[in-house]
């Protein structure tokens, strides 16, 4: 559906630490980091908030998949797996209900925009412990400097009843997170916990 930035990072404008230190990590979880891009969320998250955890790297672009692997091993990284998956289907390398927090960030308008939010949900939620969290990051519907069109984002809102949908329940909301633009901030963090 042309919607999906392969690789496309936004490491140069929504800073790692802020994203990360919204998820109250204690360092040990298994946390998945599902469309990763170059992973700049992953090595932060493996590097600084998970020393005694597991990262999952998970993305279709095989570049990207490709370099991170790369730097796993230049830097003898322990636990952080980079995994070319497509997440609207099974992903057969993770063992189902094995992970505690999944980060989805700038990732979702992608399925929005191809009609596939109901399939991803579930391919996630089988991955997904019971408690476990699934975490959106994504631009508000709102005119922003950069970001994708309009049509394709997301409210949180609308999150919330798609995963309600799905037997998840909202955890944790925050609307003033990322880049500021005149209005505020540029995204909303919704955190969903699997029931
Ligand atoms: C805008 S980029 C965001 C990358 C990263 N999360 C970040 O914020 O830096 C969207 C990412 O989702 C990946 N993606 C799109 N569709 C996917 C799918 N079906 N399965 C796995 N990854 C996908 C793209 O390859 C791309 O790397």
């Amino acid at each position: 559906m042309g919607h999906k930035h392969h690789g496309k990072s936004s490491a140069n404008f929504l800073d790692a630490n802020e994203i990360l230190s919204q998820l109250n990590l204690k360092g040990n979880e298994t946390f998945m980091d599902a469309g990763c891009g170059d992973g700049y969320i992953s090595k932060k998250a493996i590097e600084e908030f998970l020393p005694d955890g597991k990262v999952y790297a998970i993305d279709v672009y095989p570049d990207s998949i490709k370099n991170l692997k790369e730097y796993v091993a230049e830097n003898e990284i322990r636990n952080l797996i980079a995994i070319q998956g497509d997440l609207t289907h099974e992903i057969t390398a993770i063992d189902e209900e094995s992970v505690d927090v999944i980060l989805m960030l700038n990732v979702f308008h992608g399925f929005k925009a191809s009609g596939e939010m109901d399939k991803v949900i579930e391919v996630l939620k089988k991955l997904c412990k019971v408690g476990g969290m699934i975490a959106i990051m994504d631009f508000k519907p709102i005119d922003t400097p950069r970001g994708p069109p309009i049509e394709i984002r997301c409210s949180h809102i609308e999150l919330e009843n798609l995963f309600r949908k799905h037997g998840f329940r909202k955890y944790f909301l925050n609307v003033d997170i990322g880049e500021s633009i005149p209005e505020g901030k540029s995204h909303f963090l919704i955190i969903f916990e699997k029931e």
